[in-house]
C-alpha cells in the first residue's frame, strides 16, 4: 500500500497527533520510527496506538494479525538524530511554537538523508518560514492531519513558497495510499482549514458574549440548521480554547485585519484555565 519510494517514516513528537500519524503510517505498511523526548512518553504513545488498533479490531475494521503487524512496524527512539537517519519522510508533530519548529527543522535537515522530505503537521505556522531554517526548502511541506488522525480523512497538503512539484506529488500520492483524501493548498496564514473555521468559532463566541443565545442554542442552530456534525462552541472545546486563541492571534497578526481579532470572552476563558474538554470545562461543562 505504501507510496513508491517512501518506505521509512520518522514521526517527531508522540503526542495527540504524532501517535495518530504513526498509527496510520504503520497501518499503511511503512516502517515507522516514533521520536519523542522521553521513553515514558513513547511508551504511552505506543499504548495509545495499541488501544486504538484494538478498537478497530472490535469494530471488525482490521484483523488481529493486521493489528500485530502494524505495531511491529513501529519502533521508538529518544535520540532524534538516530531516529531520522534512515527516513525517506519525516513528519514533525511537536508543540505549536515557531521557535521550536525552527530548531527541530534545522536539526532534521542536519541528520535526515539528503533525499528525505521534511513535513510539518503545523496548524498555523508558515511552512515557508519553517522551510527557511533548512538547506532544502524545496523538500519542506505541510502535511496537516486532522484529529483523530486514524478516523479523519482529510490531509491538507501545504506548499511553501519553495516547495517543488515532485515533493508535493509524492506527499499527495502517499496520503492517498494511506486511504486519506489530500487537498493541496498554498501557504497563507491558517491555510484553508483554520482560515475558514476559526472566524466561525470566533463569531459564535461573540454571539455568546453579546447574549444573542446560550451555548447550547448556538450549537443547535449550527448543527440542525447548517448540518454541521458539531456546533462551533463544542468544536472549540474539543480543539482546546488555548489552541483556538493561538490560531486566531496568528490570523490577526499575519493578515493584519481586525476581522480576525480574538473575542474578549475567548481570552477570558483561556485566562481562567477553561480550555475545553481537556480541562473539564469550556463553553460546555465536561465534569462527569
Ligand atoms: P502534543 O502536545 O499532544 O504533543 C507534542 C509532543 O511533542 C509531546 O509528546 C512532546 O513530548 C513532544 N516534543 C516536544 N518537544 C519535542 C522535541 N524537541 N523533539 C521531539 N518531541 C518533542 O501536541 P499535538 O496536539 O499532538 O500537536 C502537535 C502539532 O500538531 C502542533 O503543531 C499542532 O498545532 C498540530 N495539530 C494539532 C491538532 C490537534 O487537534 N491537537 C490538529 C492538527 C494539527
Amino acid at each position: 500500500m505504501s507510496s513508491k519510494n517512501i518506505r521509512t517514516v520518522a514521526v517527531i513528537g508522540g503526542g495527540t497527533m504524532g501517535n495518530g500519524i504513526a498509527h496510520v503510517m504503520a497501518q499503511g505498511g511503512l516502517d515507522v520510527v516514533l521520536v519523542d523526548l522521553s521513553a515514558d512518553v513513547l511508551q504511552r504513545a505506543v499504548e495509545t496506538i495499541g488501544k486504538n488498533l484494538d478498537r478497530q479490531v472490535r469494530k471488525n475494521r482490521i484483523s488481529e494479525a493486521d493489528r500485530d503487524a502494524t505495531l511491529a512496524r513501529i519502533r521508538t527512539e529518544t535520540d532524534r538524530a538516530a531516529g531520522v537517519a534512515e527516513a525517506d519522510l519525516v513528519v514533525e508533530a511537536v508543540p505549536e511554537r515557531a521557535e521550536l519548529k525552527a530548531e527541530v527543522f534545522a536539526d532534521l535537515d542536519a541528520h535526515a538523508p539528503a533525499h528525505a522530505i521534511l513535513a510539518s503537521n503545523t496548524s498555523s505556522i508558515s511552512i515557508t518560514e519553517i522551510a527557511a531554517s533548512t538547506s532544502r526548502p524545496e523538500k519542506v511541506i505541510g502535511m496537516h492531519f486532522m484529529n483523530p488522525v486514524p478516523v479523519m480523512k482529510l490531509v491538507e497538503v501545504i506548499r511553501g513558497l519553495a516547495t517543488d512539484d515532485e515533493t508535493t506529488a509524492r506527499v499527495m500520492e502517499l496520503s492517498k495510499a494511506l486511504g486519506k483524501v489530500p487537498v493541496e493548498v498554498n501557504d497563507y496564514p491558517g491555510f484553508v482549514s483554520n482560515r475558514v473555521l476559526m472566524p466561525m468559532i470566533n463569531e459564535a463566541v461573540f454571539a455568546l458574549m453579546e447574549g444573542v443565545a446560550e451555548p447550547e442554542a448556538i450549537d443547535t442552530v449550527m448543527k440542525l440548521g447548517m448540518n454541521h456534525p458539531m456546533g462551533p462552541l463544542a468544536l472549540a472545546d474539543l480543539i482546546g480554547l488555548d489552541t483556538c486563541l493561538n490560531i486566531l492571534e496568528v490570523l490577526h497578526r499575519e493578515l493584519g485585519d481586525d476581522r480576525y481579532r480574538p473575542c474578549p470572552l475567548l481570552r477570558k476563558y483561556v485566562a481562567a484555565g477553561w480550555l475545553g474538554r481537556k480541562s473539564g470545562r469550556g463553553f460546555h461543562d465536561y465534569d462527569g
